[in-house]
C-alpha cells in the first residue's frame, strides 16, 4: 500500500505525519499517547496540571516534575515511538517543566500560549527538537529571528494554528469569527514563506505543520498540496477509546451540535473553545464563579478578575463532572458521532488523505515538494 509522506523534524521521522495536540488536563497521558506513537504519529503528553494533590508554590512545581516525567516514562515503557511534550509559555512553571522534558530527553517540545522566545536559552543543543506553536507569519518571523540573533538556533518545526482549534485561541476575540476569511491554508502559505526565507539564509530546512480544525483525509491532503509537511490533530483523538477523558464528557462531544460549539474568555487571558455546558452558559452570561486559586498555574490569570478557575475546570471535566467540567473542544467536534479505537481513527485518516492525493496527482507537482 502507498504511504504518505514522512514528517522529518530533526531526525525524528512521523509517518504518518500526524502529530497529536497536547491536551490539558491529562487527555494526552500515557494510554493515548503510547497508543497514537505506536502507529508512527507522534504523541504529544500535555504537560499542564500533572499534578495528585492540590499545592502551591515549591510544591505545586515539584508534583508537576515528577507527573510529567511520570506520564513521559509510562508512555516510552508501552511505546518506542515518537513522543514529545507540550509546554505552555503562560504556565508559571515553564522553564521547570521544560528542564525536565529535556532531562527525560523527550523527542520534542511544543510550545504555544505565549511566544517561547526563552526556549531556546533552556533547550537547544539538548537532542530535544523544539516547535513552536505559531498563529501568523509575524510571530513566526518574530521567533526566527529573535532565535536565530540571540541564539544562533531555529525552529525545527513550526506548527501553524488557526481559529478552528480546540483549547485555548492565538487570536483575540473578535478576530476568531472571521476565521473563514483567514483561512489556516492561508496562514500556513504565509508562515512556509517565513521558514523558506530562513533555510536559504542558513540552510536549515523548517518543516511547517498545520493545525486547528483539520479533521478528515480532505483537509489533510488539502494541507499537504499547499507544502505543509504535517498535521497535528487533537478533537478527533478526544472520542476514542484510549482518551482517559470520561465517558459522559466524551458523550458530550459525540452529542454536539454545531450551536454546542462556545467560545469563551479564558483565564490564561485568550479566548478558548469548548462544548457548551452548564460552566460554559454561566460564564457568557457574565457570572463570575468562586475562585481559590489552588495552584497558581498560569502568569497571565488574575484569579481576582478572572470569572472561573480555569485549572479547577479542566480537572473537574478529567473526574467527569460534564457540567461545571470546562470541555475544551475544537470547532469541528460537533462532526464526530462514535467513539473509536486509535488505530481505526489512523488508518481512516491515512486512507482518505491517498485516495483525496491520488485524485489529484497533476495538483501535487506543482506544489513545493511536500508530496
Ligand atoms: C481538550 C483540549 C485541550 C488542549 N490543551 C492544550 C494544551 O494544554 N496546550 C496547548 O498548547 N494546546 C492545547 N490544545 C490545542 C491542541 O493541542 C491542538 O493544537 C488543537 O486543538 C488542534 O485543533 P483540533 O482540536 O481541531 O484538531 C488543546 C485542545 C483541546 C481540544
Amino acid at each position: 500500500m502507498r504511504s504518505l509522506p514522512v514528517l522529518k523534524i530533526g531526525n525524528l521521522e512521523i509517518n504518518p505525519p500526524f502529530i497529536l495536540g497536547g491536551m490539558g488536563v491529562r487527555s494526552t497521558d500515557h494510554p493515548l499517547v503510547s497508543a497514537v506513537a505506536n502507529c508512527g504519529m507522534a504523541g504529544t503528553i500535555a504537560s499542564v496540571g500533572l499534578v495528585r494533590n492540590v499545592c502551591r508554590g515549591q510544591a505545586y512545581v515539584d508534583e508537576s516534575n515528577a507527573g510529567l516525567t511520570d506520564e513521559i516514562r509510562k508512555s516510552r515503557e508501552l511505546s518506542n515511538g515518537v513522543i514529545g511534550v507540550n509546554i505552555m509559555v503562560a504556565l508559571t512553571n515553564y522553564d521547570e517543566l521544560v528542564k525536565t522534558a529535556v532531562k527525560e530527553k523527550v523527542d520534542y517540545i511544543i510550545s504555544g500560549a505565549g511566544l517561547p522566545l526563552g526556549l531556546p536559552a533552556l533547550a537547544k543543543d539538548t537532542g530535544t527538537c523544539l516547535i513552536p506553536i505559531v498563529s501568523s507569519a509575524r510571530s513566526a518571523e518574530i521567533i526566527c529571528k529573535r532565535w536565530w540573533n540571540r541564539d544562533k538556533c531555529l525552529p525545527d518545526a513550526m506548527i501553524v494554528e488557526g481559529a478552528l482549534a480546540g483549547g485555548h485561541l492565538g487570536f483575540s476575540l473578535e478576530e476568531v469569527p472571521n476565521w473563514n476569511e483567514r483561512t489556516l491554508e492561508t496562514v500556513c502559505a504565509e508562515v512556509i514563506k517565513v521558514a523558506r526565507k530562513y533555510e536559504e539564509e542558513t540552510g536549515k530546512h523548517i518543516p511547517v505543520v498545520a493545525a486547528g480544525g483539520v479533521f478528515d483525509g480532505k483537509d489533510i491532503a488539502r494541507l499537504l498540496k499547499i507544502g505543509v509537511e504535517g498535521v497535528q490533530m487533537a478533537t478527533r483523538f478526544l472520542a476514542t477509546y484510549e482518551c482517559t477523558l470520561p465517558a459522559n464528557c466524551k458523550k458530550l462531544i459525540v452529542d454536539a451540535t454545531k450551536e454546542d460549539m462556545a467560545i469563551i474568555k479564558s483565564p490564561v487571558g485568550l479566548p478558548g473553545r469548548a462544548i457548551r455546558n452548564e460552566l460554559v452558559e454561566r460564564v457568557t452570561r457574565g457570572e463570575k464563579l468562586p475562585i481559590s486559586c489552588p495552584y497558581h498555574c498560569l502568569r497571565t490569570c488574575d484569579p481576582t478578575e478572572a470569572s472561573f478557575c480555569i485549572a479547577a475546570a479542566l480537572v473537574g471535566a478529567h473526574d467527569g463532572d460534564d457540567k461545571l467540567g470546562l470541555i475544551m473542544a475544537g470547532h469541528n467536534a460537533y462532526r464526530i458521532h462514535e467513539i473509536v479505537p486509535v488505530r481505526q481513527l489512523i488508518d481512516e485518516l491515512v486512507t482518505e488523505t491517498l485516495a483525496e492525493l491520488s485524485k489529484n496527482t497533476d495538483d501535487l507537482t506543482c506544489t513545493s515538494g511536500a508530496v
